[in-house]
């Protein structure tokens, strides 16, 4: 029995998220992309996970590199999210503010949290890759968040001190 791709996706877009960036880092080079398959998973030690098209430029980098940094978006960060969707093929931090915390990943100035993560484990589902990653390192700002819910973009109107 197979169910259809679009009755899963209806389900799917039923599920309110938010929307993160997910960087990584390989010789030298930057790479983020728009992520919103994102949970915890874990608190001893600290664990959270991320899921990747294995099509995705940004696979090859998280893979070998085996570090990434999670950055929460808030409502005011829409652009990057749309930016880190699309398919530039580089020059994709042209005119971006950011910094680096301890794995070298971009840390997205203004982001509402940002969690710094080494591989532990990664595991092959289908098209896509689960990256279980260890948080060495977080930092969080005030805001409210980018949601992500029928197809589009919303600021659900929350805040966060
Ligand atoms: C709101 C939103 C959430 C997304 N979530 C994911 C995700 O969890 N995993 C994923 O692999 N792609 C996700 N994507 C798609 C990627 O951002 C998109 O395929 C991107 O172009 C891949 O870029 P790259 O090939 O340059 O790495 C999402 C896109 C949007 C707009």
């Amino acid at each position: 029995m197979s169910l259809n791709p679009e009755t899963f996706k209806n389900a799917m877009r039923r599920f309110a998220t938010g929307v993160t960036v997910v960087t990584s880092l390989k010789d030298g080079e930057p790479r983020g992309v728009t992520v919103s398959a994102f949970a915890s998973v874990s608190l001893e030690p600290p664990s959270v996970l991320i899921c990747i098209n294995r099509e995705a430029r940004s696979y090859l980098f998280i893979s070998s590199s085996k570090i990434f940094c999670v950055n929460v978006l808030s409502a005011d960060q829409e652009h990057l999210a749309r930016r880190f969707s699309g398919k530039l093929r580089d020059k994709q931090f042209e005119g971006v503010d950011y910094f680096v915390d301890q794995t070298g990943a971009a840390v997205l100035n203004g982001s509402l949290a940002h969690l710094d993560c080494e591989v532990t484990a990664e595991h092959h589902v289908a098209s896509h890759s689960i990256f279980i990653g260890k948080v060495l390192s977080v930092a969080t700002r005030s805001g409210s968040p980018l949601g992500y819910f029928g197809g589009d973009f919303h600021d659900f109107g929350l805040n966060i001190s």
